[in-house]
């Protein structure tokens, strides 16, 4: 048999089924469509807007806003050259949205920017469940707020969007990285710790206490998070006023009734973060648990160029991640969408009919079926039956020269006769909400 193409690893097919690839099931269409627009509603409620940026950007605008030692920009980037110019398809939103905000003035808009976004993003990453090479993330990024209130506002825009899902069962940590100022002090105390212990460090770890030690605290290997368990701690480090901020924070998520637990070696994967960090996972989703995170990236904006700091505060939430949490919890999520109805001809003078027929009625809002392969009577009914209309409305050649067609009930069977001059009120009577499979 010739060759035929397949997906890339790590990236998938949204079929109008649910499909599975590499042991994961894809959710189908309509379910991304459902969560895409619960996502929407949701963060619409929280006064939110939605902003769209190019998938491909400035491969410099990533190294700059996300760091030019972290895992995305050192190893996962997918970038490529043009002549002159560097291209990256975009491995987040983030560093985009603050690239579009400088970019357009939208600070002129007045207030607190705030700014929603749902699309595709690209990370070179070992594709395993939960982690592909493209995935898509929702999130929202506001910008112009120092108030801890737009820290508190973000995670509870990301809750939301759960809560309103019905996924439960998820665990929300907290932290803070201090300023700016105080890293440096920080950063000198963690290699003080580490250092000793250099030999017994995995090579990644030993790279990364020359080049970003803040990182180490990420490891997963079992002995170096021993280490990591004995290391100072940020908040020792942290100044007044970022202390002052955190405190602010975690009052704020106290008056909303938002649980969280404090994970003092929360530092997240993304250079850009100072003051407030979070991260929310999902425990029934093993290794990549991480449904979403973020924090506060009052520098972004100098990083990228601005004259000055712009407070700043955002999310980003895996939506392949999402769905792993929905099916952990068996949520039942809308299939195909069924025609309301189905039309089938017998003769070619019918055939003709009904396929002006359908173009009427679909004016009229219907979603409307009918063969396109010459079938017989017998087949169209069967194509009917497969695809679940509700009902078929049955037109030959005799009956049309009488002016008559026959409406079927496909659930009970039962099949009416009425006069063609009331075949679109009669029609119209049966446009459901689209009903699905
Ligand atoms: P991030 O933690 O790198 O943060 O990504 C956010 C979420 O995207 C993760 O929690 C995870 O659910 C999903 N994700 C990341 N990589 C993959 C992957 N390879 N496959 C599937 N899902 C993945 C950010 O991207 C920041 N921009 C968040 C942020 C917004 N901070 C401030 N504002």
């Amino acid at each position: 048999m010739a060759q035929t193409f397949q997906n890339i690893r790590g990236t998938f097919d949204i079929l109008p089924e649910a499909s599975t690839t590499d042991g994961t099931t894809i959710a189908g269409s309509a379910a991304w469509q459902f969560v895409e627009s619960t996502i929407r509603r949701v963060l619409s409620r929280f006064n939110l807007v939605e902003i769209r940026t190019p998938i491909l950007e400035d491969t410099e605008l990533i190294a700059r806003g996300v760091g030019q030692h972290t895992d995305i920009v050192t190893k996962e980037m997918f970038a490529f050259e043009r002549g002159e110019d560097h291209y990256v398809l975009r491995p987040e939103i983030t560093a985009p949205v603050m690239r579009a905000y400088l970019q357009h003035h939208l600070q002129q808009r007045g207030g607190a920017q705030k700014l929603f976004y749902i699309g595709p993003c690209f990370r070179a990453e070992r594709p395993q469940k939960g982690r592909y090479r493209q995935f898509h993330q929702f999130g929202c990024e506001v910008i112009g707020a120092e108030d801890p209130r737009a820290d508190v506002e973000v995670i509870a825009s990301m809750l939301a969007v759960y809560e309103e899902l019905g996924i439960g069962r998820n665990e929300l940590r907290i932290n803070t990285l201090g300023s700016p100022e105080t890293r440096p002090v920080y950063v000198d105390a963690l290699k003080a710790h580490f250092e000793p212990h250099r030999a017994r460090l995995s090579d990644v770890s030993r790279n990364r206490l020359d080049t970003n030690p803040l990182r180490i605290l990420d490891t997963k290997e079992g002995n170096e998070r021993e280490l990591v368990a004995k290391a100072p701690r940020l908040i020792d480090f942290v100044d007044e006023e970022s202390r002052a901020h955190y405190d602010q924070v975690k009052t704020l998520l106290d008056d909303l009734d938002i649980v969280y637990t404090e994970d003092p070696f929360l530092v997240r994967g993304l250079d850009y973060y100072t003051h407030t960090a979070f991260e929310l996972e999902n425990p029934a989703l093993g290794a990549q648990r991480a449904l979403a995170g973020g924090g506060r990236y009052d520098l972004l904006a100098r990083d990228l160029g601005a004259s000055r700091p712009v407070g700043a505060v955002g999310f980003a939430a895996g939506i392949e991640r999402l769905f792993l949490a929905l099916q952990a919890q068996n949520v039942v999520l809308p299939g195909t969408p069924v025609p309301d109805v189905f039309l089938v001809a017998l003769g070619d003078v019918a055939a003709r009919w009904v396929f002006r027929e359908a173009q009427r009625l679909r004016r009229e809002g219907l979603r409307v079926a009918l063969d396109l392969k010459g079938r017989s009577m017998k087949a169209q009914m069967r194509e009917a039956d497969r695809q679940k209309a509700p009902s078929t409305l049955i037109v030959g050649d005799d009956e049309l020269a009488a002016g008559v067609v026959q409406m079927k009930n496909m659930g009970s069977g039962d099949q009416i006769e009425i006069p063609i001059s009331e075949v679109n009120a009669y029609v119209r009577g049966l446009r459901t909400e689209t009903t699905t499979r």
